[in-house]
């Protein structure tokens, strides 16, 4: 069923911008919230051109007080709690996790998993009070579900991401009985712009670092994030508690995971018997 209205982070670019471009194109009333302002804008603008509805608004995600701006913005325009919030901004850092800098880990970890959990703090009870069906989505990835190659030794985001994974899986346990439901999206490869990610890493963490074209990766390697919208969306009408973009290539790393577990568990039951 389509959403009536909804609350999209990170929405100046790459899946978020597919995404609300894809809702809007579906009747959904949409709120992008990007630190990237002026690119929210005109993804709102272009929504609005085509005959939608939207509104650009500023999100750190990173920031409980932008969190609460938010939340005061969001309501006055949509007029009640949003049927849908897709916790969807992310940012990343390269590395061996020993090797580091602190400040990429308060960075990383303050806006791919402290980020939903403050957007849920904000928007779950008014969502719960209103009554409605919705639905509050966390954005993984496919580095939730074991540590895949691709993307590089990206250790502080393969971390954060398997936090966000678990806070969804919380949330659907802690929301059970209401009227509210959780999904959380995994994807792989998409083409955007999270290559040139460090471009929205915060003064206080260092500042902005800019990468030249010449790091883009191949787009030849990823899915469209419109395809990769698309797919989501249909998932999200669905009522799904795991999305995925991508099927083969997460499933391997899942497989290998789940393989590595069970021989585990396998050699414990063997050296202390099942009820030990
Ligand atoms: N592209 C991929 O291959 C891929 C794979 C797995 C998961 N993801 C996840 O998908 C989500 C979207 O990423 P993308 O690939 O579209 O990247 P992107 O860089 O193209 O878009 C991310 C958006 O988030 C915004 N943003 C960054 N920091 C923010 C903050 N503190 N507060 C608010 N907005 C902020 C950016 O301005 C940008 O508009 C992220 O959570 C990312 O980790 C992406």
């Amino acid at each position: 069923m389509p959403f009536g209205s909804a609350i999209i982070t990170g929405a100046a670019a790459g899946i978020g911008a597919a995404l609300a471009r894809h809702l809007a194109g579906t009747g959904t009333k949409v709120v992008l919230a990007d630190v990237e302002l002026e690119k929210a804008q005109a993804v709102a603008d272009a929504i609005i051109a085509s005959g939608g509805a939207a509104k650009a608004t500023m999100l750190d995600q990173g920031d409980a007080e932008s969190i609460a701006s938010l939340a005061e913005a969001a309501l006055g325009w949509i007029g009640h709690a949003p049927d849908l919030v897709v916790a969807n901004a992310g940012v990343g850092a390269g590395g061996a996790i020993f090797k580091t800098p602190r400040r990429n880990i308060d960075w990383v970890l303050g806006v791919n998993l402290v980020g939903p959990i403050e957007l849920a703090r904000a928007f779950v009870p008014l969502m719960i009070e209103r009554g409605m069906p919705s639905r509050f989505v966390t954005t993984a990835s496919e580095h939730a579900v074991g540590l895949p190659s691709r993307g590089g030794q990206a250790s502080i985001y393969t971390i954060s991401k398997h936090g966000a994974l678990g806070f969804a899986e919380v949330l659907r346990r802690d929301l059970e009985g209401t009227c509210v439901a959780a999904s959380v999206i995994c994807p792989a490869v998409v083409n955007t712009d999270i290559w040139n990610t460090m471009r929205n890493r915060p003064a206080q963490f260092g500042g902005p670092r800019l990468l030249d074209e010449a790091h883009k990766p191949d787009p030849a390697l990823g899915l469209s994030s419109d395809v990769a919208a698309a797919r989501i969306t249909e998932g999200l009408e669905a009522g799904e508690f795991y999305i995925f973009t991508h099927g083969q290539d997460i499933s391997e790393v899942h497989r290998a995971r789940a393989d590595e577990l069970d021989a585990a568990l396998a050699r414990f039951a063997a050296r202390y018997g099942e009820m030990a």
